[in-house]
């Protein structure tokens, strides 16, 4: 496919041979740079409960109780009481205990609506518009006495206390640089990279299975604060130097590093090969002549075969002593 500019490079100066390899360095290295950024640049806008202000609670819940209606009812029943399959398997869990902070929290990470119960919650674009999301939080949030959504302050957080509480309750399982990894059992931490500081504080204060739940009674508003802060501080690039590659973790970085790093071995073997050919492409055929040769008769592949044979023979003989 490079076949024809390369031969192009061949009939210009070798100054522009020369410059051939170095322009498939520099896009080689394009791509991957581009590749990492792309992650990193995945910023996202979760809503703000400033919408609300014009609709007052009742209606927020009236709109709600609707959407739930079409979107949820199939999988969590009528009033979010839970629904079991006809063969007894649970279709999704009653929402009484998940509250204003689970509801939040599976919406604006784009977890719920499930496609299929039996799949596993991904992190996506929200499939509900920032209003319709306050919405159906309101109503979730009258279906029993689940956690409310914290006010998350970081500002109002301490970031040394935030490293050291995190240490302690959430590096287990999400790393230590937030990059998340497997759990042994269930399904896998997510790194925390894109979550906002009141997901960050929805997530603790719901517990998102398999997470445990962080109740106040275990990390007061303030410690909640300085943990939100200490997480969007692992998030956020603070470059300390080095190439950011989006803190996508160590397997992805390893997978980057010799993606890029054979391409660029490829490139340098394949420029090496074409170096030793040039002695002998500054072809004394031009190519309208082999086109000639090439032509389509009856014996026209052959003799154009033949030719080329017996010019690399005449060529060997040539460089014989
Ligand atoms: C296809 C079925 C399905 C649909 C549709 C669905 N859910 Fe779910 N939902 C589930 C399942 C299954 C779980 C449990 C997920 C897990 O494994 O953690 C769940 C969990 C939840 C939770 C967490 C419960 C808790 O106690 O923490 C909330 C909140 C929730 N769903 C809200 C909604 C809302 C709101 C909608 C409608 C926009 C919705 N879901 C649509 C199947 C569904
Ligand atoms: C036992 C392991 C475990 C511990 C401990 C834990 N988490 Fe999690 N966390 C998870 C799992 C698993 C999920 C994904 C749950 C889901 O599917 O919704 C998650 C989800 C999250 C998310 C959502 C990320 C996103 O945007 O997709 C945040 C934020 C989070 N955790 C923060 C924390 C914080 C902060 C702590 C400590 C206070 C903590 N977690 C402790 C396992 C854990």
């Amino acid at each position: 496919m490079t076949e024809p500019s390369v031969r192009t490079a061949t009939a210009s100066p070798r100054r522009a041979r020369r410059l051939l390899p170095v322009l498939a360095c520099l896009a080689a290295t394009a791509v991957v740079l581009g590749i990492s950024g792309g992650s990193s640049a995945a910023e996202e806008v979760t809503p703000g409960r400033q919408s609300t202000a014009e609709r007052t609670p009742d209606e927020l819940v009236t709109a709600g109780r609707a959407l739930f209606a079409t979107g949820c009812v199939s999988c969590h029943g009528v009033d979010g009481r839970g629904q079991d399959t006809p063969d007894g398997s649970l279709r999704g869990p009653t929402l009484e205990e998940a509250g204003e902070a689970g509801a939040y929290y599976q919406l604006t990470t784009g977890r719920m609506p499930l496609a299929n119960p039996g799949d596993t919650p991904q992190r996506k674009e929200p499939a509900y518009a920032p209003d319709e999301i306050d919405a159906l939080v309101a109503y979730v949030s009258t279906l029993g006495d689940g956690p409310e959504l914290p006010d998350v302050d970081i500002a109002a957080g301490d970031l040394a206390e935030g490293g050291e509480l995190y240490r302690n309750n959430c590096q287990a399982c999400h790393s230590a640089t937030g990059a998340g990894g497997a759990l042994s059992y269930g399904r896998a931490a997510p790194p925390l990279a894109a979550a906002t500081p009141t997901q960050v504080g929805a997530a603790m204060r719901s517990g998102p299975e398999p997470m445990p739940r962080f109740g106040p009674d275990l990390l007061d508003q303030e410690e909640l604060n300085s943990v939100a802060r200490y997480v969007q501080y692992l998030g956020d690039p603070d470059d300390r130097g080095g190439l950011s590659l989006g803190r996508l973790g160590p397997i992805p970085e390893g997978f980057m590093i010799w993606v890029g790093g054979l391409g660029l071995l490829l490139v340098a073997a394949y420029w090496m090969g074409e170096r030793r050919d040039t002695a002998e492409t500054v072809d004394p055929v031009p190519p309208g002549e082999s086109d000639a040769e090439g032509d389509p008769g009856t014996e026209g592949v052959d003799a154009g075969g033949n030719a080329s044979l017996a010019r690399a023979e005449s060529r060997g003989r040539e460089e014989e002593p």
